[in-house]
């Protein structure tokens, strides 16, 4: 079965694979870039990988309109949980679930996680996701560039979803390096163009990172769609 991906702009994703659709970072609302409205989302589940707003973003209406349940991490999920937010499912870094998408695995990412109202978001995280059909997709969400990411390299990664804005994020330069860490066959940039401080050239970085390197860019614009 196909998986796609679709970019709904800033670190907004839309995973559908075998039937269900995935949403990381449901940031709708506020989102300059994001071409659909909060109250238009389908979702069988939402992945929040940090507790900042461009990333919990509509997570409790969505998750209240839809039931979708919310796999986050733990701190996270309890909080949801004081929100009227009874659908989750918390997680922590190195720990992995066999869900009825797939296998999903919290991953280290260097960042903050508070949320909205000041409280305790836990650590930030990346996700590693392994479909059904066996398909191996990381999305790093907001983090620096880490040597461990070496490790996520021996994975045999299908699609790499990798920030490039820089200021809150690894910018193209270390991007770039955790391209050659990761050796993705495919790699999505994300988390920029929606503010001025995070203003990339992605065309430019693309041509950058498959000069340097065996991974195939796909820049996608907000909105559009990547098989696997
Ligand atoms: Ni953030
Ligand atoms: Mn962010």
């Amino acid at each position: 079965m196909t998986t796609t991906v679709t970019w709904l702009g800033h670190a907004t994703l839309l995973i559908e694979t075998e039937g269900y659709r995935l949403v990381m970072d449901p940031f709708f609302t506020g989102n300059p870039v994001c071409p659909i409205s909060a109250d238009a989302v389908q979702a069988d589940f939402l992945l929040i990988s940090h507790g900042h707003g461009d990333h919990l973003g509509d997570t409790i209406a969505i998750a209240q309109r839809t039931g979708a349940k919310v796999i986050a991490n733990y701190e996270i999920a309890e909080w949801l949980g004081k929100q009227g937010v009874s659908n989750v499912h918390g997680m922590q870094h190195g720990g992995g679930f066999n869900f009825p998408f797939g296998r999903l695995k919290f991953t280290l990412a260097f960042h903050g996680s508070a949320l909205p109202d000041g409280s305790y978001g836990g650590n930030p995280a990346g996700f590693l996701l392994t479909t059904k059909g066996g398909k191996k997709i990381y999305n790093a969400a907001d983090t620096g560039l880490f040597g461990d990411m070496k490790l996520l390299g021996e994975e045999d990664l299908d699609l790499a979803l990798l920030p490039i804005g820089d200021n809150y994020t690894m910018g193209p330069d270390d991007a770039l390096r955790a391209v050659k860490f990761l050796t993705p066959k495919v790699v999505i940039p994300i988390h920029y163009n929606t503010w001025p401080p995070i203003a990339q050239d992605a065309a430019a970085w693309a041509k950058r990172v498959e000069t340097e390197t065996s991974a195939r860019v796909v820049v996608l614009q907000p909105g559009e769609k990547f098989t696997l």
